[in-house]
């Protein structure tokens, strides 16, 4: 691979669009490859060797597209086969977990930070972990929130506004009574204990960003991984000399879901990404 090679992306179904959109402000002259693993969404319930079986065999797939670097665009994904990744392949893995880590250690005063995230991510501990690797005074509190994961796909489905619209305060797509009851469920309890950070600890989750801030009060700060991720991203491409130099032209991003939904799918990542020319492909994984 060269630095003209496209940059690997990978989630267990859009959520990691999230991180391909801060790739993409960053990054504007990359080509990105971003795989959608729909078929077996979602990933948060399942057990960890499974997961990580998924990540080497997507690893796999994008290795053989020629990607000069591998980002594994989902926490589930992250905690279960990121270590695997990065000793069974050559091209450099990124993991979303710990930038969302790093970002949070920095921006907490009290030392509570809250992270929300899938079951497997919380089982794992990695975020805990990680947080509590750069600074072992804070106090790491998690919670699973698998029904946002459900909202957010839902809601995407549903509305046909850009992401920035649906996102906006006044948005009413997510700011229903329902789904008011069940983020208050998940994260009263992170807000009675005083946490001053949450970690959205899900790619899905910064979509949902205004619903979780109001539950939450505007004193708690929101963090999100991607543009830490992005950031990783760019420091490693340029540390190995491999940036590309020029705009990549509309032939920059190419999709690829193992799910049926590629009509669903390229409307979501024409509006995540208000890129109108959106091509998507159907694999299958053997
Ligand atoms: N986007 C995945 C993550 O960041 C969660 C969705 C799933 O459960 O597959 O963990």
């Amino acid at each position: 691979m060269n630095r003209d090679s496209s940059i690997g992306v990978f989630d267990s179904g859009f959520g990691g669009l999230t991180v391909v959109r801060s790739i993409r402000q960053q990054l504007p002259g990359e080509s990105i490859i971003y795989l959608g693993d729909s078929a077996r969404c979602p990933y948060g319930p399942r057990p960890q060797d499974e997961v990580r079986g998924y990540v080497r065999q997507i690893c796999s797939w994008l290795t053989g597209q020629d990607v000069k670097l591998i980002v594994i665009a989902c926490n589930t994904a992250t905690a279960a086969g990121l270590a695997m990744a990065q000793q069974e392949f050559d091209v450099p893995v990124i993991g979303v977990v710990e930038p969302g880590a790093r970002a949070a250690a920095r921006a907490t005063l009290n030392r509570k930070v809250g992270v929300i995230a899938t079951q497997g991510t919380v089982d794992s501990c990695a975020y805990s972990n990680a947080i509590r690797a750069r600074d072992a005074g804070v106090t790491v509190f998690s919670t699973a929130c698998p029904r946002f994961v459900e909202i957010v796909e839902d809601g995407l489905r549903r509305s046909d506004s850009a992401i920035e619209k649906m996102t906006a305060d006044a948005s009413d797509v997510y700011l229903r009574p329902a789904f008011q009851e069940i983020a208050r469920d998940y994260l009263d309890p992170l807000k009675k204990i005083g946490i001053d950070t949450l970690v959205l600890g899900c790619t899905h989750f910064p979509i949902l960003a205004p619903l979780i801030q109001q539950a939450v009060g505007e004193g708690v700060r929101l963090i999100s991984s991607a543009d830490e991720t992005a950031r990783d991203v760019a420091q490693t491409l340029e540390r190995r000399g491999q940036l590309r130099s020029y705009a990549a032209g509309p032939e920059g991003l190419r999709f690829f879901t193992t799910g049926d939904d590629l009509d669903d799918f390229c409307g979501l990542a024409r509006r995540v990404l208000r890129v109108d020319d959106i091509d998507v492909s159907h694999i299958d994984l053997p």
